[in-house]
């Protein structure tokens, strides 16, 4: 495979000229070629044992895309032989998947690889990795080069595949090794992965963002928007939904402008469409841009079914002004628009957002519009952010004379306004009942299990370990907050009860 600029180098090299840093004119211009779709990826026989009697922890940071990114990487590491492990102690390889979202998620890598030299002046042999989205950007690579050289791997979003080899290198080489590719890489399929519980699976159906909000760093980090062939996510969805998985979650940046890069006219909404006839019980998504979401969608979604009730729809700024700024492409009017042609559809629909506050010179009046339009829609819950500039995106250098304890404040009132609604959207499920999927027993009481309704919304009840895996019907006796308590009202063995009945 001939790319732009892999390459292995040494720590003493400067590795500007080796990938392309974040460059808002370079990716706009990113261009219409033809992404491949690679089909045979095999571990290199040399690998296939490498790792036997070894162990690999994979640490994750950042959003389900780099989630399931890492289960993939598990998936790679267990086909070389690798183990899981816990323990950094017990590991041989350790690998941070990064995220570059915020400054903060930054931090805190930086303050795990610190902490990591005395490991491995302990273990010379331990090979640490870095991964994900900071991988992606220079001036982390940079700063990895010179201040963290206990790192041996540096590997981008796009290289996923080429793990082995890149291990192979670390191995044997003993060198620093790097390959950050900044053009997007093919669509590789089939890669093997571990997937971290039996209940619950990831499916991308999209790589990339074409969107370039001002204050986003992933369109660089990840690459131009690709679509997988509809033929593929169906078949993947299909296995899973064989092997006896619950909930299905589709994954992209932009669900929403799914299928736009392909040259056949189908849509996410055809997409859902196809999905839906698949014998799972729930399919979800993440994350749906406003602007993408057309009416077609909203009509798959109406008939239900293994459909959720459920859209995570993030609106960062009540304000228009704002938004232009952002350049997320719609107003305030169109936003609430969408809102209520969803609502209408689909009448108890749970809408969740994130939300940006401190955009550079948002003024006392246009955060006012975020916390009415917070109001107006009443979200059941919201991610919420001061924000962070990113180098290279175009926000990161307009003129921001906020000062910070202002941008905390705005924060904490939105959270208390956001807290308060959400309070009163889980009131009104008092008595009611409600589907939930069990997944395991309550982190803080054994005696407790804990699951989800179709809507996303953690519930815990009384019951007996048996019941993970299972759906059943829960009675609301004690909505809070964040969650929900309750009491199970009915099984859902009818269907196997029959079974045994009938021999
Ligand atoms: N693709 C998704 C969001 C991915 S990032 C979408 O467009 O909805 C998740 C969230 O992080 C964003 O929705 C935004 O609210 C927040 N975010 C992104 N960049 C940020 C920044 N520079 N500072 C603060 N928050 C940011
Ligand atoms: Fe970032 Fe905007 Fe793309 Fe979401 S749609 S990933 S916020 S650029
Ligand atoms: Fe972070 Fe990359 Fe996801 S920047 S939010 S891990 S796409």
């Amino acid at each position: 495979m001939a790319k732009e600029n892999p390459t292995d180098l040494k720590s003493e090299q400067d590795v500007s000229k080796y990938f392309i840093p974040p460059d808002l004119k370079k990716a706009k211009k990113r261009g219409k070629e033809d992404v491949k779709v690679i089909r045979d990826f095999d571990i290199p026989e040399d690998m296939q044992k490498i790792g036997k009697g070894k162990y690999y922890l994979v640490r994750t940071y950042g959003c389900q895309m780099n989630a399931h990114d890492s289960e993939t990487m598990a998936g790679i590491f267990e086909a070389m032989g690798y183990q899981e492990t816990e323990e950094e102690n017990q590991a041989d390889v350790i690998l941070f998947n990064t995220c570059a979202i915020r400054e903060n998620a930054e931090d805190k890598v930086f303050g795990e690889l610190g902490r990591l030299k005395h490991l491995k002046l302990e273990k010379p042999d331990l090979i640490l990795g870095v991964a994900g989205c900071m991988s992606q950007e220079e001036k982390v690579v940079n700063k990895i080069l010179k201040s963290y050289q206990h790192v041996d791997l540096i590997f981008g979003t796009h290289n996923i595949h080429r793990l082995p080899d890149l291990l192979r290198d670390a191995l044997f080489n003993k060198e620093l090794v790097v390959e950050v590719w900044s053009k997007e890489g093919d669509i590789i399929e089939q890669m093997p992965k571990v997937r971290e519980n039996g209940l619950k699976a990831w499916v991308n159906i999209m790589y990339g963002c074409d969107k370039f909000c001002t204050y986003c760093i992933v369109p660089y980090t990840r690459g131009k928007e690709r679509s997988r062939r509809p033929e593929d996510v169906i078949a993947e969805v299909r296995e899973l939904a064989r092997q006896g998985y619950k909930e299905i979650t589709l994954l992209g940046q932009n669900v929403n402008a799914y299928g736009k890069d392909l040259e056949i006219d189908y849509g996410f909404g055809h997409l859902l469409d196809d999905l839906r006839k698949i014998d799972v019980p729930r399919i979800r998504f993440m994350t749906s841009h406003p602007r993408d979401f057309d009416d077609y969608l909203i009509e798959v979604l109406a008939k239900r079914g293994n459909l959720v009730e459920h859209i995570h729809l993030p609106f960062q700024s009540g304000n228009t002004e704002v938004l232009k700024k952002m350049a997320r492409k719609y107003s305030r009017e169109q936003y609430l628009e969408l809102v209520n042609k969803i609502k209408k559809a689909i009448p108890d629909v749970v809408l969740t957002t994130d939300i940006i506050v401190g955009f550079p010179g948002e003024t006392e009046e246009q955060f006012q519009d975020t916390l009415s339009l917070v109001e107006e829609v009443g979200f059941d819950s919201a991610y919420t952010f001061i924000y962070s500039p990113r180098a290279g995106t175009p926000a990161a250098i307009m003129e921001d004379s906020i000062p910070e304890e202002v941008k905390k404040d705005r924060l904490q009132r939105l959270n208390d306004l956001q807290n308060r609604i959400s309070r009163e959207r889980n009131e009104a499920l008092k008595d009611q009942i409600v589907e939930v999927l069990v997944e395991g027993e309550s982190k803080n009481d054994p005696e407790v299990l804990s699951g989800r309704t179709r809507t996303n919304k953690l519930v815990n009840f009384k019951g007996d370990k048996s019941l993970i895996g299972q759906m059943i019907d829960v009675r609301i006796t004690e909505p809070q907050t964040w969650t929900l308590k309750g009491e199970i009202v009915a099984m859902p063995l009818k269907e196997e009860i029959l079974d045994v009945a009938n021999g």
